[in-house]
């Protein structure tokens, strides 16, 4: 089969869920996902646990899974324990391509004396954009694959098997289409954690177009960006920070970094270096960028966007969110009931631990009743402490 037969991997992608077993705090726990989410709930309840979830999934395809557990601090702080024993972790991820059927990849990992875990079993089924659908599956180390047409025809069903390394992920293995459209999809989600000292300072030139997370080379994506898309980035900031008219990258010796152009009184422009500009300015700059680099995600994962951004500014970060969402799907962690205002009740997914166990759901009926009559919003009711869940 050829290459110009399959579906083009990014094309029309939608996350759907996000299943979590045995992982850190979750002993078995659902994320919904819409356009727009936010995790809501108190201090070490499970949020970032989620999030973290979905950075081991996109760092499998980039540095494989044994990097991406010990990223995340080992196998042993990964699976989830309650009472003291550890239980086997597994990770299930539904997505769907355009109006095709639901699409899966599944991860299950268990502990093994002596060593420190091993994929117990690795599956996953995707229904393409081309009508085609690929299985796999990998367990003991071996992977099988197989393609249909829609219609169950059988396409492909290799004899071959494959050995897979020990301890790595069949998504390292490229082997099938299957493999690797689910690595294309995990690749496609992306978390970013803004650390405003690395936007402000010198930064060294970066080829790749892909935005680092702590926003480390805004300069260089920024330059790569498209005339147009420049200036709707830049009228977006605008909007945050008043007076931004123009933003360009700037080459200090072997180092570049960012100019703002900024009007502070009438008529009167400056220059000021990314090193000059607020936190609050750079994490806002940095938000917009991600969701405009050259090769956007189609899963934008921000944990607490309302650091260090003012009321007002807020509101018009969450619009820009809430609209470019459209396009690339966006899940927010948040302890701002300004946020959650401008979200709305549906966007909402309360985080609740109970009996050392993470919990999400949706809200329940009864808080969302007096939501829909104009009594309350809901940021009241989360200030209020009555944002409940609904029943699991
Ligand atoms: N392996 C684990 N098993 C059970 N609970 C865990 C595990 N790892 C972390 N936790 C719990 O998760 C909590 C942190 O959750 P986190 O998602 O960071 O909270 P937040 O909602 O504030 O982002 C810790 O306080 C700890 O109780
Ligand atoms: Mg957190």
């Amino acid at each position: 089969m050829s290459e110009s037969q399959h579906s083009q991997p990014d094309e029309q992608l939608k996350f759907l869920r996000l299943h979590l077993t045995n992982f850190l705090s979750y002993r078995s726990a659902t994320l919904d996902f819409t356009d727009l989410v936010a995790l809501v709930g108190p201090n070490a309840t499970g949020k970032s646990n989620a999030v973290a979830a979905i950075k081991l999934l996109r760092e499998i395809p980039y540095h494989g899974l044994p990097v991406a557990i010990a990223r995340r601090g080992g196998f042993d702080q990964l699976r989830h324990r309650s009472s003291g024993r550890p239980y086997n972790p597994a990770i299930r991820l539904d997505f769907r391509f355009g109006d095709e059927e639901e699409s899966f990849y599944e991860l299950k990992l268990r502990g093994v004396e002596g060593k420190r875990y091993e994929v117990k079993e690795e599956r996953g089924e995707v229904h393409g954009a081309d009508g085609y659908v690929y299985s796999f599956l990998a367990s003991d180390g071996m992977l099988t694959w197989s393609e249909r047409r829609n219609d169950g025809t059988l396409v492909e069903n290799p004899e071959l098997q494959l050995a897979i390394p020990p301890g790595q992920s069949a998504v390292s293995v490229p082997a099938s289409y299957g493999v690797f459209l689910v690595s294309r999809v995990l690749q496609s989600m992306q978390t970013v954690e803004i650390n405003p000292a690395r936007v402000g300072e010198l930064q060294d030139p970066s080829s790749t177009r892909e935005f680092e997370p702590d926003g480390s080379n805004t300069a260089s994506v920024f330059d790569t960006l498209s005339p147009a898309d420049k200036s709707e980035l830049v009228d977006e900031l605008a909007a945050i920070v008043p007076g931004i008219d123009r933003i360009e990258m700037r080459r200090f010796a072997d180092k570049v970094t960012l100019a703002f152009y900024q009007e502070i009184h009438a008529g009167k422009r400056r220059e000021f270096l990314a090193k000059q500009m607020s936190d609050g300015t750079l994490r806002a700059f940095s938000i917009l960028l991600a969701m405009h680099q050259p090769s956007r995600p189609n899963l934008l994962v921000i944990e607490e966007p309302e650091i260090a951004i003012h009321l007002g500014a807020l509101r018009t970060l969450v619009d820009i969110l809430q609209q470019q969402s459209e396009a690339s799907q966006v899940v927010i962690t948040t302890h701002s009931a300004d946020i959650i205002d401008t979200l709305g009740v549906d966007s909402i997914r309360v985080v609740w631990n109970e009996g050392g166990e993470s919990r999400i759901a949706a809200v329940a009926e009864h808080s969302r009743e007096p939501v829909r009559q104009g009594l309350i919003t809901p940021g009241q009711l989360l200030k209020s402490d009555s944002l409940d869940p609904a029943a699991a």
